[in-house]
């Protein structure tokens, strides 16, 4: 049997060789080399459109590995609690493996080109918040306009968005550690997917290698018809892993 080899993006980071998620078949994710956990909470600019993410509580990955839950219906989540075995949902993992890229629409603009590959769209609405970054991309000559392009991709959690810099010859990717995060959505009043961060690989249960990314968002609901990864299913399954909200700041951290 041919080898698998695991296909990296452009722009992604090695990690430590600690770091790894295995998927359970019909079960949760496994998750190795204790990367912190943390709310990741979306909070909205002054037109009420989400622009930025807060950090909320962290969980504990001490066990070795940590089983985080995927069906959605745990009762102690994010942790798995064997709910899945008796829930109705379909683990059916679904995601082609092709790198993203190669699946992406074009659109050019004057100093970056983004990259779009719609799929991968979890609905956190960030690429809307100072004009759409399909308006901001062609009007990348102007540097308020550029920036606020960069903002809007580079905090796309699942990299569905990818600029590219002309100049630079690269694409534009945010410095991340290997870490996890559970993107909750107040403005939906639902929860969203588990924000793989880093370059932590993820690997399927028939051995497939999923391609290596910087950002990769992990359904969580069990609701996404593009399983392993969130296709935004959540949030018209209204999936609330009934998690406190709590903004850390300086103050309470
Ligand atoms: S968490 Fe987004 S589709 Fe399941």
């Amino acid at each position: 049997m041919e080898e698998q080899k695991r296909m990296t993006e452009p722009g992604t980071p090695q990690p430590d060789e600690k770091y790894r998620i295995d998927i359970i078949a019909k079960g949760p994710y496994l998750v190795h080399g204790n990367p912190p956990l943390q709310q990741k909470i979306l909070v909205l600019n002054e037109e009420q459109i989400p622009w930025e993410y807060a950090d909320g509580n962290t969980y504990s990955t001490i066990e070795e590995p940590t089983a985080l839950c995927r069906c959605g219906h745990s009762k102690k989540t994010p942790y798995c609690d064997g709910s899945h075995a008796h829930a109705e949902w379909d683990p059916t993992l679904t995601a082609d493996n092709v790198p993203l890229l190669e699946n992406a629409e074009s659109y050019d603009g004057p100093t970056v080109q983004l990259a779009d590959n719609m799929e991968y769209c979890v609905h956190a609405r960030i690429c809307m918040a100072k004009g759409t970054i399909w308006e901001l991309t062609p009007q990348s000559d102007k540097p308020e306009a550029r920036e606020s392009a960069i903002h809007e991709s580079v905090f796309c959690p699942s990299g569905r968005l990818k600029l590219w810099d002309k100049q630079e010859g690269a694409f534009i990717e945010p410095p991340l550690q290997p870490a996890l995060g559970l993107i909750e959505d107040p403005q939906e009043q639902c929860s969203g997917p588990l924000w793989v961060q880093g370059g932590i690989p993820v690997n399927g249960p028939d051995g497939t290698l999923y391609e290596q990314r910087n950002r990769v968002t992990l359904c969580r609901c069990g609701s996404s018809t593009n399983k392993p990864f969130c296709d935004g299913s959540h949030i018209k399954a209204r999936f609330n892993d009934h998690l406190p909200l709590e903004i850390k700041t300086e103050e309470n951290k």
